[in-house]
């Protein structure tokens, strides 16, 4: 489609703008004022209306923050004004269908106006209005679900960012195919997949970019000001903040070729070691970069598998129970963070986080073996070892991290490396590099072997710090 981008403003900015229109929007009653909330027409951007005319899916591929997930809320409203139309809406988790595509701030409840606000029931997966349309939540975790069931048209939140993305896409294509005009409309952020591609050469896809400065005056400061100053200016910035489809950056450590090659569905039933790395930010700031939380675990295979990414943005709280709460989850052996400059205050933030947790109630003990690490040698040291194992096919990952993969594919050695990459390579040094049982050279990390000792310790002290901790 071409995207008049002279027109980026919506209506309501012009309007709020001119002088004559700004009057009448101040004269309006509360109750005008309410209603004028739900016209989209009126809010929109023209790149966030479906293009006119013949099309069957609409590409909608933009840096974060754009107002994609708003415009593909918006599209389904407009779609079940039509009585008894069937509409399937795929999200990757089920959460994101839940949390972000239907009760989200974006998402359809929130977007919809009293007179034609449709009841959800969440065990059923299913919004109804009044006038017999339909929607049913799906996730690309059981694409098989879309198998039998028929609809008119769809609409599909972060598609490149799903582990079974074509698999997903190809069961939905099947589905939407009731008459007269079925139609998709895809709403993502880029990423350099195959179906990413396969769709901006389809002749029946219209593909509209956009990016996140595009919708700044509706963002808050706080969010815009983070992701600015997260990506603009790097590599990756190009894709999560413009919407451009990148490709595999030369230099990188990494490729995404080798990251699929190795992907596996599920990880093996027995691990001998399972460690959670954490890679907190630089400060506690509003602004300050996520914590890196990765989880790997190593198989008798002698592979490591990567289990989770459980990354995020929040205080030193919200990371340090997320950290206890996956070692709990995935009964790990161990938690690794990296004394730096300040000291070790990531075993102090999880030692305080698992008592926290057990005062609520959510563990019953507050032990949480804890080995800090400290960095002796350069990231590229602990980085190219760590990357060598992905190229031998020693590293799986268990499923697709698209955040954490993106990372590992742009990073250039030299540059300030990310926080998701610079866990995983805690992680897999202690795992793989040193070894599981290397307690010398591991400073003292306790094994299974050990973990009597661990125990007696970490019942004592709640938290259990290895005397002489650290990588040599
Ligand atoms: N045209 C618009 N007018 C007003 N608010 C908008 C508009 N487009 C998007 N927003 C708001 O901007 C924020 C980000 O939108 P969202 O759809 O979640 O972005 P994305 O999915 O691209 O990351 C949300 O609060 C959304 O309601
Ligand atoms: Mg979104």
């Amino acid at each position: 489609m071409t995207d008049d981008s002279s027109k980026t403003e919506s209506l309501a900015v012009v309007t709020a703008s001119h002088a004559s229109g700004k009057r009448r929007l101040q004269r309006l009653s509360p109750a005008e004022a309410a209603l004028l909330r739900y016209e989209w027409r009126f809010w929109a951007r023209p790149s966030q209306i479906a293009p006119k005319g013949e099309w069957g899916i609409w590409l909608l591929m933009t840096g974060r923050g754009f107002g994609k997930t708003r415009a593909g809320a918006q599209w389904v409203i407009e779609q079940a004004k039509s009585p008894g139309h069937r509409i399937a809406i795929v999200g990757r988790i089920p959460a994101d269908g839940r949390d972000v595509m239907v009760g989200g701030e974006s998402g359809i409840l929130a977007c919809s106006a009293p007179d034609f606000r449709p009841v959800y029931t969440p065990s059923q997966r299913l919004l109804k209005w009044s006038n017999g349309s339909e929607a049913k939540l799906y996730s690309s975790e059981k694409p098989e679900d879309l198998r039998g069931p028929n609809f008119h048209c769809a609409w599909i939140d972060e598609l490149a960012k799903y582990d079974r993305a074509q698999e997903t896409w190809d069961t939905l294509v099947m589905a939407v195919r009731l008459p007269t005009d079925p139609r998709i409309v895809v709403t993502t952020t880029p990423r350099p997949i195959s179906i990413i591609k396969t769709l901006m050469d389809d002749p029946a896809c219209l593909v509209t970019h956009g990016s996140i400065y595009d919708n700044r005056s509706n963002l808050s400061g706080k969010f815009f000001e983070r992701l600015v100053k997260r990506y603009e200016g790097t590599y990756l910035g190009q894709q999560e903040l413009e919407g451009l489809l990148i490709t595999d950056r030369p230099g990188a450590l990494w490729t995404r070729e080798v990251l699929d090659k190795h992907r596996v569905r599920a990880a093996p039933d027995i691990l001998t070691r399972v460690v959670v790395a954490i890679d907190p930010p630089a400060t506690a700031s509003e602004n300050s970069s996520e914590a890196g939380i990765v989880v790997v675990g190593q198989g008798i295979d002698g592979c490591a598998y990567v289990l989770a990414d459980g990354s995020l943005h929040g205080s030193p709280d919200t990371w340090g129970r997320q950290a206890v709460r996956l070692y709990d989850q995935f009964s790990a052996d161990q938690i690794i963070g990296e004394v730096n400059n300040g000291g070790d205050m990531v075993g102090f933030t999880v030692k305080q986080c698992a008592e926290a947790l057990r005062r609520d109630g959510e563990r019953d003990s507050s032990v949480v073996p804890y080995v800090a690490v400290r960095a002796s040698r350069g990231k590229l040291t602990r980085a190219e070892p760590v990357s060598a194992l992905y190229t031998q096919g020693r590293v799986r990952h268990v499923g697709l991290y698209a955040d954490l993969e993106d990372q590992l594919t742009s990073w250039v050695p030299g540059e300030a490396s990310p926080d998701r990459l610079d866990a995983l390579v805690w992680a897999l040094t202690s795992l793989v590099i040193y070894g599981s049982t290397d307690v010398e050279t591991w400073g003292g990390a306790e094994t299974r072997e050990q973990s009597e000792y661990v125990r007696e310790v970490a019942t004592r002290d709640g938290v259990w710090f290895p005397p002489s901790a650290g990588v040599h």
